[in-house]
């Protein structure tokens, strides 16, 4: 692991270097925005570091009810609840609603904090290929079987940057009697018109699934939430095990949660800042003869294709000042090993430019074998 000293920003000082960042999930800027630090450090002073127990014997700060009455309002959904990480919610989640009797279908690529809750559900897996629509119908064709069953899909794919069929998969699980549960880590604050994500980026009823999302990502804080009817949310509050048996989160990280998301909310200008961005690197990239896939979000991945490769091109970009990380199986499938570039609202224009030439120069040199 390199050694970051400083925030968390467009350019950091990484390993005692200073390099421009294209490894952050911080898409809209938040995590050092001037209001959400204020809001953290205002809540530090008022009520100290840390909860001092689980949520359900004495660490139910009043703010974390408030953080989850507005994520609810946010997602326009009943109701809410957060979990200490978008991990621990996805393994909270489909633990506690599924179990042996039941098929739970996963997307090949899903995250792997999804993997992990399917598998310790007891139920039976199936995977489909990745964004293979026509396959998850034959495998719901044949489950009558089952007691109940769920798909399960990232939204916006975390290492690829391309989003699930939401549509799609939403109208095949509803005519087969399935739940879909939508993981928008990576699109919540940074899809839709309003930024609440995926969901309403497609333009679908937010009641018809389980939403779960991170705090950590564009809203530059901490923790993981689950957004549904109340009848799920107070179910998820009395069997979810993850959140059951653990510390709340701290009031800091709670009230940056908070202002990150009235930001977020309000925050259109950062969106389309982070999409003239992700445009301007795509554009820049394909004049440059670099494939990379355009995609309407913050995530671009550049396939090398061999491991070794791969890790060497991350190494020359750090040498040269641009820091972002090389991605290599079993994160990603054998042979696709890649620099997975994520980019932020608050990158300028010139960050750009630079990020494309040096990716240029990068990746000449190794495709010709040069030093
Ligand atoms: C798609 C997806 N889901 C869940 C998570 C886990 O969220 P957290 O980092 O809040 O645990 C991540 C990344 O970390 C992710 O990319």
């Amino acid at each position: 692991m390199r050694s970051l000293t400083g925030p968390q920003d467009t350019w950091i000082t990484i390993d005692s270097k200073w390099c421009l960042n294209l490894s952050s999930n911080n898409y809209l800027g938040l995590a050092d925005h001037p209001l959400v630090v204020e809001a953290a450090q205002n809540c530090l002073a008022e009520f100290g570091a840390g909860a001092g127990g689980s949520r359900l014997i004495s660490g139910n700060l009043e703010l974390s009810s408030q953080l989850e009455k507005r994520l609810a309002e946010f997602k326009h959904c009943e109701d809410s609840i957060v979990f200490p990480t978008g991990y621990m919610a996805n393994l909270g989640t489909l633990t506690s609603l599924a179990t042996k009797s039941d098929l739970v279908i996963l997307d090949k690529l899903n995250h792997a904090s999804l993997i992990d809750a399917a598998r310790n559900t007891g139920a039976t897996i199936r995977v489909y290929q990745h964004l293979d629509v026509k396959k998850l119908t034959s495998i719901l064709a044949c489950s009558g079987e089952y007691r109940r069953k769920f798909v399960v899909t990232d939204a916006v794919f975390s290492v690829d940057g391309d989003l699930a069929p939401l549509p799609d998969l939403l109208d095949i699980a509803e005519q087969h009697g399935a739940i879909l549960i939508v993981d928008d880590a990576h699109g919540t604050g940074v899809m839709g018109a309003s930024g609440r994500g995926t969901v309403e980026h497609f333009g679908l009823d937010p009641r018809s699934l389980i939403n779960i999302g991170t705090l950590g990502k564009a809203f530059g804080s901490l923790g993981g939430f689950v957004c549904g009817s109340k009848v799920l949310v107070d179910y998820l509050r009395n069997r979810a095990r993850t959140f059951i048996y653990t510390t709340g989160l701290p009031a800091s990280v709670v009230g940056a949660a908070l202002a990150a998301l009235e930001l977020a909310e309000s925050g259109d200008g950062l969106r389309q800042q982070l999409r003239r961005n992700s445009r301007q690197l795509i554009e820049g990239l394909a004049q440059a003869k670099i494939d990379a896939p355009h995609r309407d979000t913050p995530i671009v991945p550049i396939i090398v294709g061999d491991s070794e490769a791969a890790v060497q091109a991350a190494q020359k970009l750090f040498e040269a000042g641009v820091y972002c990380p090389a991605l290599r199986p079993p994160t990603v499938p054998e042979g696709t090993a890649r620099l997975r570039v994520s980019l932020m609202a608050t990158h300028t224009e010139e960050d750009i430019k630079l990020a494309v030439e040096t990716l240029a120069q990068v990746l000449s040199a190794n495709q010709s074998g040069g030093s």
